[in-house]
C-alpha cells in the first residue's frame, strides 16, 4: 500500500458527510456508554496522520490514546501480523502453547528495570493486567488490601474501578466496587503546597498506609509513575524511591502500572527509570504491540510463580498475533532509535509550550516527559482549573484536523501523545494549530 502523505488536509467540514453518516449508524447500533472524542471515523492511518472516510487527513497528537507508539501499521508490524495471520490465529497459549508468547515474555524481563531474575504473564488489556498483578500480589504476601492514589487510573473493570479515583465517567452508577482498596495522597507539584517536596509528600502518603491500612494488611501498592488520566502528574523527586523503600521495609509489593507512560512513550522504556525505581511489578499494554491488544505482568520471580498453575490466564491472552505484532514493535522501537525520538519531541513541545506559558498566563502548568506532555489551564490570574476553556480548545483543534485529547481529575488538561512516527513539521503544524485555538478561546 502506498505510504500515506504527512500533510494535514481539509476536504470538507470536520466531522464530514460520510462521518456524519457513519456516526448516525453507530448512535442506533452501539451503546451510548461507548462515546468517541471526535465523530470522524478513520479510513486509514500511518506516521503521524489519521485519513478519515472523507478523505481529511488529520494531524494525530493521541497515538488512540498513547498506542500507536511507534505509528500506525508500523511496517514491521504488519509483516509479522501478516505472516503470523497466515500460519495460525489462535491455539490458546493453556493448550498448546507458541513461541511468540515466550518471546514476548524473555524481552519484558530483560527490558524492564531490575537485573534480578523475572518472569511474565501476558493479558489482553490494561484492566486485566492490573487485575492480574494484584491477584499475583496478594497470592505472594498472603495480604488483601491494596493502596492505590489520588488521580488513579487503573481501568474499568471492577476492582480497577476501585482503583481509580475520578468518579465521572469511570465509576459513576457501577458500584459495589471490590472491597480492601485504600487510597493515599500522591505527589501533584502544581497543585501541592510548595513546602510539599517529593519526600514530605512520601511522608504523607506512608501516613495514610501505616495508621490507615497497616503494613501488616497492605498486599500492594500499584501507582503509575506518572500518572495519565488523572491529568499527566509528574511526582516530584524524592517521592517514588521513598514509596518504594517502604514498601520494601513492609514486604509490600510495589506495582508500576506502566499501561500509558510505559514502551518508549517516555523518552525511556519505562517511566519509573526517570525517578531511579524498580518496582517489585510493572503493568504493560498500549504501546507493547503497535496497536494490537496485549498486555503483561513482568516481575521477580518469587512473586511471579507464587500463582498456583491455572490460576492466572485466559483464552486469549497473549494471541499469537498480538504477540507478532509486539516483537516487531520492539524491533521498531530498538532500530529505529525511537527512545531519542521520544526525548526530540519532549524538547520541541516543551520550548512551544514554554514559551505559550509565557504569553498566556492561562496556562498554570506545562510538564511530562518524552512524547507525554500536559498543559493544564486555569482561570486566568489562578490556579483555579479551567475545563470550560480545555474544552473549547480542543474542540477549536479538532475543527481544524487536529487530534488532541483531553485528561486530568478536574478535566482542565489538554494531553499530547504524538505517534513517535511523526514527523517535525507535522508536530509544529500540529502545535501552531493549538496555539491559535488558544488565542482564539
Ligand atoms: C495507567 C493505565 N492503567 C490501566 C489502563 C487500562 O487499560 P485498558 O484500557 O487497556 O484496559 C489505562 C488506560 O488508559 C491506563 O492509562
Amino acid at each position: 500500500m502506498a505510504e500515506l502523505e504527512q500533510r494535514r488536509v481539509l476536504r470538507t467540514a470536520i466531522p464530514g458527510p460520510r462521518s456524519i453518516e457513519l456516526m448516525t449508524r453507530k448512535l442506533s447500533a452501539v451503546a451510548s456508554g461507548v462515546g468517541t472524542t471526535m465523530p470522524v471515523f478513520a479510513a486509514q492511518a500511518g506516521g503521524g496522520v489519521v485519513v478519515d472516510v472523507d478523505g481529511n487527513s488529520l494531524i494525530d497528537l493521541g497515538s488512540g490514546i498513547a498506542v500507536t507508539t511507534i505509528g500506525n501499521a508500523d511496517p514491521r508490524v504488519v509483516a509479522a501480523v501478516r505472516d503470523q495471520v497466515e500460519l495460525f490465529t489462535h491455539t490458546c497459549f493453556m493448550i498448546t502453547p507458541y513461541e511468540g508468547y515466550v518471546a514476548v515474555a524473555e524481552h519484558l524481563n530483560e527490558l524492564t528495570p531490575g537485573d534480578h531474575a523475572k518472569r511474565s504473564a501476558l493479558f489482553n488489556s490494561g484492566a486485566e493486567a492490573v487485575e492480574n498483578a494484584i491477584k499475583i500480589a496478594r497470592v505472594a504476601t498472603k495480604k488483601q488490601a491494596v493502596v492505590a492514589f489520588d488521580h488513579a487510573y487503573h481501568g474499568r473493570t471492577n476492582l480497577a474501578m476501585a482503583l481509580t479515583a475520578k468518579n465521572m465517567p469511570y465509576k459513576h452508577g457501577f458500584g459495589p466496587f471490590a472491597p480492601e482498596v485504600y487510597r493515599a495522597p500522591t505527589s501533584y507539584p502544581y497543585r501541592d503546597d510548595k513546602l510539599v517536596d517529593g519526600e514530605r509528600a512520601a511522608a504523607r502518603a506512608i501516613e495514610v498506609m501505616d495508621k490507615q491500612v497497616g503494613a501488616d494488611n497492605l498486599a500492594a501498592v500499584i501507582i503509575e509513575p506518572i500518572q495519565g488520566e488523572g491529568g499527566f502528574i509528574v511526582p516530584a523527586d524524592g517521592f517514588l524511591p521513598a514509596v518504594v523503600d517502604w514498601c520494601r521495609a513492609n514486604n509490600v509489593v510495589f506495582i508500576a502500572d506502566e499501561v500509558q507512560s510505559g514502551f518508549a512513550r517516555t523518552g525511556a522504556w519505562f517511566a519509573c527509570e526517570h525517578f531511579g525505581i524498580v518496582p517489585d511489578l510493572i503493568v504493560t499494554a498500549k504501546g507493547i504491540a503497535g496497536g494490537l491488544p496485549l498486555a503483561g505482568v513482568t516481575g521477580r520471580q518469587e512473586l511471579m510463580d507464587a500463582a498456583h498453575p491455572g490460576g492466572l490466564g485466559g483464552t486469549y491472552g497473549g494471541n499469537p498475533v498480538a504477540c507478532a505484532a509486539a516483537l516487531g514493535a520492539i524491533e521498531t522501537i530498538k532500530s529505529d532509535g525511537l527512545l531519542q525520538r521520544a526525548r526530540d519531541i519532549e524538547r520541541t513541545m516543551l520550548t512551544r509550550l514554554h514559551r505559550m506559558q509565557g504569553e498566556d498566563n492561562r496556562i498554570g502548568d506545562v510538564r511530562g516527559k518524552g512524547a507525554m506532555i500536559a498543559v493544564e489551564l486555569v482561570h486566568r490570574d489562578s490556579s483555579d482549573p479551567d475545563p470550560a476553556l480545555t474544552k473549547a480548545v480542543a474542540a477549536t483543534a479538532h475543527a481544524q484536523g487536529v487530534i488532541v485529547l483531553t485528561c486530568g481529575t478536574f478535566g482542565n488538561v489538554l494531553r499530547l501523545l504524538p505517534p513517535l512516527a511523526i514527523g517535525d513539521d507535522l508536530l509544529n503544524e500540529g502545535l501552531d494549530v493549538l496555539e491559535s485555538a488558544l488565542r482564539a478561546s
